[in-house]
């Protein structure tokens, strides 16, 4: 180990069995932590060329479960997003791509920090859970064309260990480490393709669009290197999407946008991916085509119904997709209103993912239990106008105090000024 720690300092690359003897080697416990800390040093300093992030994303994939979807009948695709502030996509697009017959056998986090994930999310209808074993995962996507599973222990254990080390040796912001540490989930989750969501702005992962646009690169070459085919979306996360921020209220917009009552960045978003998505499946030839397919099973209601199918198949009360006055709610509601006058120029959005924390819609540590009902309903977005008093938002909080100290951070967010201002566009580019 000593020796690779010292060619890899000395900016040479790693063969591929330097980095499978290191990863196997960390994995089973037989290198300390010490040393691994040392390498992830070396290699933030001199970074990885293509070919050794490729080998350092398959043998983390391979250090655990490679999931076998072979029983899923058609091409299965897979998406995931580098996260952001009011990212509730998975919930509307899964039911929207899955009407269109593509299988989608998804594998979710919950989320640590400010907002829950996609399971999390999905918990707020009652009942629900993501605890199936492998067969109902498979059965269930067989039949109704989508199954979310919670990630296993066993998927890419290398990169859990891994990647908890980084945390702590200030080596998590590295691209290729970045790129290989979520690609060797997605490869080991098994699907065919791979459709990316890579956001970029102020509540997103990567700040600038450079930043984006690279990590996005990285993550295409390795799954298309893995055999996947793999495209990204780079998308905007300068500001909350859509305009629901916080558990349940993310569940009511997405089965709004179902209805087609949508937010329009959301729902061009979620066209954008859903296109790819279909022509990765074979579904369509044209963005042109699939966009036409999503918009049918909106306006045909088999989106929302595909979506209540799922909910139910996974023990949730499916009778909330059609009355949502039946998910949790929360007791304290509070216009945020402006201090200011002006157009909004800008809204720092990791800022109101932390308000949502503040109300208990994130979780601190991971044993936090998350409250589902709160967080906000932002009325105004970059490029609007607002008068002295016109309201900003609506929270939902549960807690008097917690309310105060979130409505006070979530005001100071917002940047007003004067001249007007562009809306940011939503989709930056594509990567295939
Ligand atoms: N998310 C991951 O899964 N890994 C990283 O390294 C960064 C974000």
């Amino acid at each position: 180990m000593y020796d690779v720690i010292m060619k890899k300092r000395n900016g040479f690359s790693l063969t591929e069995e330097e980095i499978r003897f290191f990863v196997q080697g960390y994995t089973k416990g037989e290198i300390p932590d010490y040393q691994v800390s040392a390498l992830m040093m070396a290699i933030y300093f001199q970074g990885m060329s293509k070919e050794e992030t490729l080998t350092l994303t398959m043998e983390m994939a391979k250090s655990g479960d490679m999931l076998d979807l072979s029983e899923i009948k058609g091409i299965k695709v897979d998406k995931h997003s580098t996260g952001g502030v009011g990212d509730k996509t998975s919930l509307a697009l899964t039911p929207m791509v899955a009407a269109c017959s593509i299988s989608v056998a998804k594998m979710s986090g919950r989320g640590l920090g400010h907002t829950g994930g996609t399971i999390d999310k999905l918990e707020s209808f009652t009942g629900f859970t993501t605890g199936i074993s492998r067969e109902t995962f498979i059965k269930n996507v067989n039949e109704i064309g989508i199954a979310i599973m919670g990630q296993t222990a066993d998927l890419a254990p290398a990169d859990k260990k891994l990647y908890a080390l980084r945390d702590v040796t200030a080596t998590v912001d590295q691209m290729s480490l970045i790129a290989s540490s979520i690609m060797s989930k997605k490869l080991a989750a098994g699907a065919d393709a791979i459709v990316l969501d890579v956001k970029t702005g102020s509540g997103a992962f990567m700040k600038t669009l450079e930043d984006s646009i690279a990590l996005a690169k990285e993550m295409v070459d390795i799954g298309n290197g893995a055999g996947r085919n793999t495209i990204a979306v780079v998308s905007d996360m300068d500001q909350p999407l859509g305009y629901a921020v916080g558990n349940s209220l993310e569940v009511i917009e997405a089965i709004e946008t179902l209805k087609g009552n949508g937010p329009a960045d959301f729902t061009e978003l979620v066209m954008e991916l859903g296109s790819q998505m279909l022509i990765a499946g074979e579904k369509a030839n044209s963005k042109e085509e699939a966009k036409k397919l999503l918009q049918d099973t909106i306006e045909n209601g088999t989106a929302l119904d595909k979506f209540a199918e799922f909910v139910k198949a996974q023990g949730g009360d499916e009778r909330a997709v059609y009355d949502t006055t039946l998910l949790p709610k929360a007791s304290v509601i509070r216009e945020i209103k402006s201090d200011e006058e002006g157009y909004i120029h800008k809204i720092q959005c990791d800022e109101i993912g932390i308000c949502s924390l503040i109300l208990g819609g994130g979780r601190e540590t991971k044993e936090s239990e998350i409250d589902l009902s709160v967080g906000f309903v932002l009325t105004k977005k970059i490029g609007d106008y607002v008068k002295q008093g016109d309201t900003l938002a609506i929270m939902h909080a549960n807690d008097t105090a917690k309310a105060d100290t979130a409505e006070k951070r979530f005001k100071a967010a917002y940047t007003i000024a004067n001249d007007p201002v562009q809306k940011p566009g939503m989709i930056k580019t594509v990567i295939a």
